[in-house]
C-alpha cells in the first residue's frame, strides 16, 4: 500500500510534528499544504482572518503539491483546528481532490475545543473510505505542549502499519 501524508501547519508546527512522527514509522511520502497568500504574521490578525474564512467556507488558493495523490492508495491528512473546523487550506485540498477508491486517514490537532473537524473532513472526502480518524490534544493555551500521551499516538501509528 502506498501512503502519502499531507498536512497543514501554521502556528507552532504541532500538526507537522505529528505528521513527522507518522512518517518516521510508516513507509510514506510527506508534504505540506501551503497557501499562495501567507497569513498575517501577527496572531490576532491571522486568527481574525481565519475566523472569517472558516465561517464562510472560504477555500484559499494552495500551492501545487510535489506528489500526485492519484499515485497513492492511502492519504493521511492532518490539520490544526481553526475555529472548530479544519484550517481553510485543508478544506481547499480535500475539496479539490478526488479520493475515489482511496483510504483517507484524517487527523487533527487542537487545544481543547475540537468542534466538528473530523466530521467536516469526512464530509468533504467524497467517495473515500475513511479510517483511523484521530484527534490529538495540545495545550489549552494554544502552545506546543503535547497533552495526548505519546503512547496513545504510538498505538495509533502502529494501527496504521
Ligand atoms: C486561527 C486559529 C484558530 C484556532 N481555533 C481553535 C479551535 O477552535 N479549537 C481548538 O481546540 N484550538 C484552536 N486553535 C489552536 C490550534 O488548533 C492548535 O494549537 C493546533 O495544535 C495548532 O497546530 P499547528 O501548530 O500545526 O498550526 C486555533 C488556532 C488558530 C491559529
Amino acid at each position: 500500500m502506498k501512503t502519502l501524508i499531507v498536512y497543514y501547519t501554521w502556528h507552532n508546527g504541532n500538526t507537522k510534528r505529528i505528521a513527522e512522527m507518522i512518517h518516521e514509522r510508516i513507509p510514506s511520502d510527506l508534504c505540506a499544504i501551503e497557501t499562495v497568500q501567507p497569513y498575517p504574521e501577527e496572531y490576532r490578525r491571522a486568527s481574525d482572518q481565519g475566523k472569517k474564512e472558516t465561517e464562510s467556507g472560504f477555500e484559499p488558493e494552495i500551492r501545487e503539491l510535489p506528489y500526485d495523490i492519484s499515485d497513492y492508495d492511502r492519504i493521511i491528512v492532518g490539520t490544526p483546528t481553526w475555529w472548530y473546523t479544519m484550517a481553510p487550506a485543508v478544506r481547499t485540498f480535500l475539496d479539490q481532490n478526488d479520493f475515489s477508491g482511496k483510504e483517507v486517514v484524517p487527523f487533527m490537532t487542537n487545544a481543547g475545543w475540537p468542534g466538528t473537524v473530523i466530521k467536516d473532513m469526512t464530509a468533504l472526502c467524497r467517495s473515500a473510505r475513511i479510517s483511523h480518524a484521530r484527534e490529538i490534544l495540545f495545550d489549552s493555551e494554544g502552545g506546543d505542549k503535547l497533552i495526548t500521551p505519546e503512547a496513545e499516538i504510538d498505538a495509533w501509528i502502529d494501527s496504521l502499519q
